[in-house]
């Protein structure tokens, strides 16, 4: 029996990444090398895996315009956009434009 792996490409910060579809976001960054995952909110200081279950929120990125992903919860997708959180969110973001 032979195993197939099916690459998929993403983009983490504007740089074009490859991983192994299945793979979390988490595990596709860290493959290929890439640890920090944003900057701790009060002392800027870098994040990235800690728990790698779900439980810290350290490993918070963007991905596909979505804020605030848990990167070692969520599975990679092919031509994913993922950027790197580097602030809080604007809780006061309008939606509809009033
Ligand atoms: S590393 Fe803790 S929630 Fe992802």
């Amino acid at each position: 029996m032979q195993i197939t792996e099916n690459i998929v490409t993403f983009s983490f910060n504007g740089k074009s990444f490859q991983a192994i579809e299945g793979q979390t976001i988490a595990a596709a960054l860290f493959a290929n090398g890439v640890k920090k995952l944003g900057v701790s909110r009060k002392l800027q200081q870098p994040r990235g895996l800690f728990c790698s279950n779900g439980r810290c929120a350290s490993c918070f990125v963007s991905g596909n315009g979505m804020d605030h992903v848990l990167s070692c919860m969520s599975l990679i997708e092919n031509g994913m956009i993922i950027q790197s959180n580097e602030s809080d969110p604007d809780i006061r973001r309008k939606i509809d434009g009033d």
